[in-house]
């Protein structure tokens, strides 16, 4: 058989055995909603889903009741905006930070209401030569937006240093992290973080694509965003109406229960992940070896990132789609990466658990036949 190669763990991770037998085992065997049953089966379904929860909390240092179910980052991070929106938490006189390391689904839902006249001013936070965000240049502002790591250069970013310096010019600050590549690779821990919001997909960790975690610390602070079934408590005679408290507050609707329940099996997975750093740095000292390939990621990164002299990315990538190995090349979603870069695109390749010396090699081989 031919052999195939999934090389673009970043944007999506092939599923475990244990995702995938987890949720067949509860679509075939004990299906039912979840916070609407009182039957035995039912609530067996409330208990998986808090579990769940309780597996997320744990992973990323948080409580269970910090942490809200969505349905995915990019749902998350314009979710985090428009709860911001429900109580007026910004105005035209406002500002927020970004940095070039963002993904569009971080930046464009603030970008866009900056368009709208509804929040004052935008900063740009510098990246140093290493493209780690410069502290120095972190501003006096309302809200910061981080990307724990970017999905282009996939280098870990110090989100507690950020966060500290941020809130050392302005105590209020509200902070807002995409940790969606930076879950893969590291440890989270919002407590010593201090952040306000962080977002993650369950896709690019092994879970099921529908589910992803919103991570909110003053969550009683807030106001839903949505409307619907599971988040009332009562509605009172004279019209108004009670909230639950907590994460259910936040999830009006049924929830995407099957994925929620394959999602600490993938969370176990990934914690018995070696990273892959070694399959990264043997390309790495191999194509840096190619003339014409020129490497935009650092050796120890999470992703090797790279373009081509005389080369079109998307013809690089059609080429190795030819040879069976599917990689990530364009932009990325990461506009603003690129363009300071002075690049419309890049070539990405980012490993999983799945992928092995050997896929590496063929990799490594066919790279060397097409750029010749
Ligand atoms: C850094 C980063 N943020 C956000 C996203 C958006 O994730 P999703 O498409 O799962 O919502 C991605 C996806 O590639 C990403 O890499």
């Amino acid at each position: 058989m031919k052999k195939n190669v999934y090389m673009d763990a970043a944007a999506s991770w092939l599923k475990p055995q244990s995702v995938v037998e987890s949720m067949t085992d509860f679509l075939t065997n004990s299906y039912a909603n979840a916070g609407r049953g009182v039957c035995e089966r039912a609530t067996r379904v409330d208990d998986l889903i808090a579990n769940s929860r309780r597996v997320v909390a744990d992973f990323i240092g948080a409580k269970p009741e910090n942490i809200v179910f969505t349905s995915g980052a990019t749902d998350g991070l314009n979710r985090v905006v428009n709860i911001l929106s429900a109580q007026s938490w910004y105005n035209e006189k406002s500002t927020f930070a970004v940095s070039d390391l963002d993904h569009h689904s971080a930046r464009l839902p603030w970008e866009n209401l900056l368009r709208a006249g509804k929040i004052g001013k935008e900063f740009v936070c510098d990246l140093d030569e290493n493209f780690n965000i410069n502290i120095d240049s972190i501003p006096k502002t309302d809200f910061l937006i981080i990307t724990a790591m970017s999905n282009v250069l996939g280098i870990p970013q110090d989100v507690e240093s950020i966060i500290c310096a941020a809130r050392t010019k302005n105590p209020n600050v509200i902070t807002v992290v995409d940790a969606s590549q930076f879950v893969v690779h590291e440890k989270i821990d919002v407590k010593k973080w201090d952040c306000d919001f962080l977002v993650f997909s369950g896709h690019k960790i092994g879970a099921d694509t529908g589910i992803g975690v919103l991570y909110i610390r003053d969550i009683e602070k807030y106001s839903p965003d949505k409307f619907g079934g599971g988040m009332i408590n009562k509605i009172l005679d004279n019209g108004n109406w009670i909230l639950n408290n907590g994460p259910e507050k936040f999830e009006a609707g049924t929830l995407p229960i099957t994925q929620i329940i394959g999602l600490p099996y993938a969370i176990d997975y990934l914690s018995k992940w070696n990273g892959g750093h070694d399959l990264i740095k043997y390309m790495y000292d191999e194509l840096s070896k190619i003339q014409q390939i020129k490497i935009l990621t650092s050796p120890d990164s999470c992703m090797l990132t790279f373009v081509i002299d005389g080369m079109h990315t998307l013809d690089f990538g059609a080429l190795m789609g030819v040879h069976n190995i599917c990689i990530r090349v364009g932009n990325m979603c990461a506009s603003w990466i690129h363009k300071m870069l002075n690049l419309d695109g890049s070539i990405r390749m980012s490993v999983g658990p799945w992928n092995t010396m050997d896929d590496v090699k063929y990799v490594v081989e066919t790279i060397r036949k097409i750029v010749k």
